[in-house]
């Protein structure tokens, strides 16, 4: 049999502290060492001192570094000073309860753990404390042993929970270094792509200086036109990005028919009409974001199928298509050409006005038009 001392005041909470020689399962028995290398610090609270000190006895006795607290308030100016690695908190004290204090505790200090103490056997404030992260639930009278088993179960869980913790924040890290590491190159993909579509442009552009700049002041107002219309970014970069090379057929035009300063004859118009094919043929296999190629592909199509080089009609067309038919119409017409004086933006919107509807989408040309109007676009 074990000899117990008993902490012998007349209070109910006075003799809980049994003091048994017996082995002590799992418990510390020396020198207990935190993650750190040092001694593990706990914090005592409880309102009656033989307990405090008894506590302290046993606790220190087994390797811990141990303070005491008489109520609340001072066990936040000991938290203060220097956090603990583990509370042990009476319920039931003079001020602020225990309950409240630990759930101060369990809050500001989320690396320290708690065990709560009372001579009550309430189930449901034993349940409720546990869902506030209360550790354990130690019932008075208790031994010794049970005091340093349920320390040491404490320790290693908080340990747990600490080495958790800090593998989610490693993982959480890793996953945002991942992700920054995917979005630099992501954009150095996309900057490397903007740059070969402006370098496939002025590969076009240098064969026919004529329509130099045509393709980048088409882009610009296609893009205007789509953000009219309500199409979302992505849709806006697509229509941006076929404009800028959606004369890219033209590569395989003869110079001199390109820049004729007179009339194209029948031969020469058909050589040139065979220009939104070849456009296609070259970027088909280009994997763009979206379908470039398409919209390269029927820029000269008409919405009554009179357009080339497929006669496509209508919904045939894709909107981007028709946003860029659009464009090209009006910059082209009112820009110089080599066989004509440009005609000025506004013959441009009257050609487009006119014809909506029948060769170009109504509410494509209508919003050019109101961008025009309202001085929202200007070619510069
Ligand atoms: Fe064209």
């Amino acid at each position: 049999m074990g000899q117990q001392t008993q902490v012998t005041e007349s209070n109910t909470e006075t003799d809980i502290v049994q003091d048994s020689s017996g082995p002590v399962p799992d418990a510390p028995t020396r020198v207990v060492k935190g993650g750190n290398g040092a001694r593990k610090q706990i914090l005592v609270v409880d309102d009656e001192m033989p307990i405090r000190m008894l506590l302290q006895k046993i606790l220190e006795a087994n390797g811990y570094i141990c303070r005491t607290a008489e109520n609340a308030g001072h066990a936040r100016e000991l938290l203060d000073e220097k956090p603990s690695d583990l509370v042990l908190c009476d319920i039931n004290m003079p001020g602020e309860s225990g309950l409240d204090f630990i759930r101060f505790v369990l809050k500001a200090y989320p690396d320290t753990a708690a065990i709560m103490v009372s001579a009550i056997g309430d189930p449901h404030l034993a349940e409720s404390m546990l869902e506030l992260g209360v550790y354990d639930y130690i019932i008075k009278p208790m031994d010794r042993n049970g005091i340093l088993i349920s320390v040491a179960n404490a320790f290693r869980r908080r340990e747990l929970e600490m080495a958790n913790r800090s593998y989610r924040r490693n993982l959480e890290q890793m996953v945002d270094e991942r992700t920054n590491s995917l979005q630099r190159s992501m954009s150095q993909l996309e900057n490397a792509m903007n740059g070969i579509v402006r370098a496939i442009a002025h590969t076009v552009e240098t064969r026919d200086p004529y329509t130099a700049g045509h393709q980048r002041r088409v882009a610009d107002l296609a893009a205007a036109i789509a953000q009219e219309v309500g199409f979302d970014r992505d849709q806006v970069e697509a229509v941006r990005v076929a404009a800028i090379i959606h004369d890219l057929g033209k590569i395989s035009v003869p110079a001199e028919i390109l820049s004729k300063p007179s009339r194209l004859t029948a031969n020469e118009f058909n050589l040139i009409k065979e220009h939104p094919q070849v456009g296609f043929d070259i970027v088909k296999d280009i994997e763009f974001p979206w379908d470039v190629s398409t919209m390269v592909y029927q820029h000269h199509e008409k919405m009554d199928g009179s357009g080339y080089p497929l006669g496509v009609a209508g919904d045939e067309i894709l909107p981007e298509s028709r946003v860029l038919t659009v464009a090209d119409v009006v910059e082209a017409m009112a820009s110089h050409r080599p066989y004509r004086p440009g005609l000025g933006v506004d013959v441009a919107l009257g050609e487009i006005d006119k014809n909506k509807g029948k060769f170009y989408d109504p509410e494509m040309a209508k919003a050019c038009i109101s961008l025009f109007n309202s001085n929202r676009f200007s070619f510069d």
